[in-house]
């Protein structure tokens, strides 16, 4: 039986983020220089986009820049940014047939201003959409969100309008990049490595990992069919004993 018809739709995870990992080595793999390995990953992209869409999975984030990812050489800073405008000028036709909305998450404003433009043009294009949102962490870190909702919160604190003795954490949690967005239930890391690395570092939480050994440009739909099923058997507990759960 293929993968996809093993998936029960009422047990998918709300929200799916993708620490999308191996693109330098896969290019490695193959004789090329690094960038010809981001060129690839755009391919893994649209088709995770696309069958996350077609599950019924509400929201889908992907670590697309972080912030360190700076201190890279400048020419494959310069590929990225400019693979992410060429990206989404062809693609946001794409989103709007199949109602999808972007959004992003991160310090979007110190991006280079064809890519930030690139950003707003298609969360405004697609602003309506409804079936699934496409989150995209550009210039994102889970340490920069945490800061920047701290500077919000002891804002208000100085002005008067909050009472330190009510900060709790669904004040902290309103305050971060990702409010409004339920926290993803599922993580999926590619290329076999097993770290964070400063991605949403409060919102994974309670998350489930997966890691698979998938370098990111071979990343297919079959692999996230396979985390997908991955996550449904497991027993997700908060904290509690397995005999305290609603089954
Ligand atoms: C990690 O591989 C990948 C990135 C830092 C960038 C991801 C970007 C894309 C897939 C292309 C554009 C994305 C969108 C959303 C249009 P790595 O370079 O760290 O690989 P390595 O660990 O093997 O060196």
């Amino acid at each position: 039986m293929d993968l996809k018809s093993q998936i029960d739709i009422n047990n998918l995870p709300g929200h799916v983020a993708i620490i999308m990992d191996g693109n330098g080595r896969w290019a490695k793999q193959h004789n090329q220089p690094r960038v010809f390995g981001h060129r690839h990953g755009v391919r893994a992209v649209r088709e995770v986009t696309e069958s996350a869409a077609e599950l019924g999975i509400k929201y889908l984030t992907l670590y697309a820049f972080s912030t360190e990812n700076w201190a890279r050489p400048k020419l494959e800073v310069d590929t990225l940014m400019r693979l992410l405008v060429d990206t989404l000028s062809k693609e946001i036709a794409t989103l709007n047939k199949n109602n999808i909305r972007l959004d992003a998450i991160g310090d979007l404003q110190r991006l280079p201003s064809a890519t930030f433009n690139a950003l707003m043009d298609g969360i405004q294009s697609t602003r309506n959409n409804s079936r699934m949102t496409l989150i995209l962490a550009l210039n994102y870190s889970g340490k920069w969100d945490l800061i920047q909702a701290t500077q919000h919160i002891a804002a208000q604190v100085l002005d008067g309008t909050l009472d330190p003795e009510s900060i709790n954490e669904a004040l902290i949690q309103n305050n971060l990049s990702t409010h409004g967005i339920p926290d993803p239930e599922l993580l999926i890391r590619t290329s076999g490595e097993r770290r964070l690395s400063n991605f949403l570092l409060w919102q994974l939480a309670y998350s489930e990992l997966f890691f698979s050994p998938v370098f990111w440009p071979d990343f297919s739909k079959e692999h996230f069919y396979q985390a997908i099923l991955d996550f449904q058997h497991r027993e997700r507990r908060f904290g509690k004993i397995s005999e305290q759960l609603v089954k």
